[in-house]
């Protein structure tokens, strides 16, 4: 149930998104009822676990850059069609909030999304997605989607968390080790790449790993371990845009590259097939 005496949940506006703002014996969070995105955690002792940028455009229907975007129906570009949004527009509409439960292991909100005329027009399938969203001790987030369509779909999504760091050059990202990728950067060389080691970025880096464990770390030096479990999903891409691709976005500070590194999970190399009356379902817990 929704009541604004549920202890520990406020709605307010940031510019002009309206957010939901949590606060509980574990941590606060905030999540912007727009892609029911996840713009903050941190545990009460903690350090913030996830980067905002400071230039996040706050208007509706526009792509925020920062927090855990989540990217659905198509991850990156639309295959076929240029002018369809990056990463599918369910980041650029509002969600509805369903259900807020407060209880001893912290709070559980529930995000829908079905699809409408709008939705139809640059995806010819309808579906029901719901993110449910758990603020506790970690940062717990299931996506279900469900085919409500008569027909057979297939789709793509990412958990495209960034995750705040201090100093990309003094940090490591582990469990992608001896894992096939495909260098974004360089499609030529194909999508069986490996690397032996932790990877360290030391320039522009956007990588889609395949088969994936789904578990990794974020590690650096002088702070707390970032742990990203994710069992069920069988992708990565590791990305963080240097300095040119940073300048060309428009909506990051030119030295923010430094702080922020994003390791999402999610089906983004072959495509999720679902049939008619199916739900399908993905989980991601964070902590730091
Ligand atoms: C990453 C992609 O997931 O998202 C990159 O691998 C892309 O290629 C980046 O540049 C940011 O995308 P967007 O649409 O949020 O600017």
């Amino acid at each position: 149930m929704i009541t604004q005496q549920t202890i520990g949940f406020s709605q307010q506006t940031i510019g002009n998104q309206p957010v939901i703002m949590i606060e509980n014996q574990f941590a606060n969070a905030t999540i912007a009822l727009q892609g029911a995105h996840v713009l903050s955690y941190q545990k009460r002792d903690g350090t913030p676990l996830l980067w905002l940028s400071d230039q996040a455009k706050m208007e509706a229907g526009q792509a925020i850059r920062g927090g855990i975007p989540l990217c659905f129906p198509w991850f990156n570009k639309h295959p076929t069609i240029t002018t369809l949004p990056s990463h599918g527009f369910a980041r650029n509409l509002p969600w509805e909030l369903m259900r807020v439960d407060a209880h001893e292991a912290g709070h559980k909100l529930v995000f829908e999304l079905k699809s409408d005329e709008q939705t139809l027009t640059k995806w010819p399938y309808r579906f029901k997605a719901q993110l449910v969203v758990e603020v506790g001790e970690q940062l717990k987030l299931t996506l279900k989607v469900t085919n409500t369509d008569d027909k057979p779909f297939e789709f793509k999504f990412a958990y495209h968390s960034y995750f705040a760091i201090q100093d990309i050059h003094q940090t490591q990202i582990s469990g992608l080790e001896n894992t096939e990728f495909l260098d974004q950067l360089k499609p030529e060389l194909g999508d069986q790449l490996t690397e032996n080691d932790a990877i360290q970025c030391t320039a522009e880096t956007d990588r889609v790993y395949h088969q994936a464990k789904g578990l990794y770390r974020i590690v650096e030096a002088g702070q707390q371990d970032i742990l990203i479990q994710a069992a069920n999903c069988p992708d990565a891409v590791v990305w963080n845009p240097w300095v040119e691709k940073t300048q060309r976005l428009g909506d990051m500070s030119a030295e923010s590259w430094r702080s922020m590194v994003c390791v999402e999970c999610g089906v983004m190399d072959k495509p999720h097939m679902l049939a008619a009356g199916d739900m399908t379902w993905f989980k991601m817990v964070l902590s730091n």
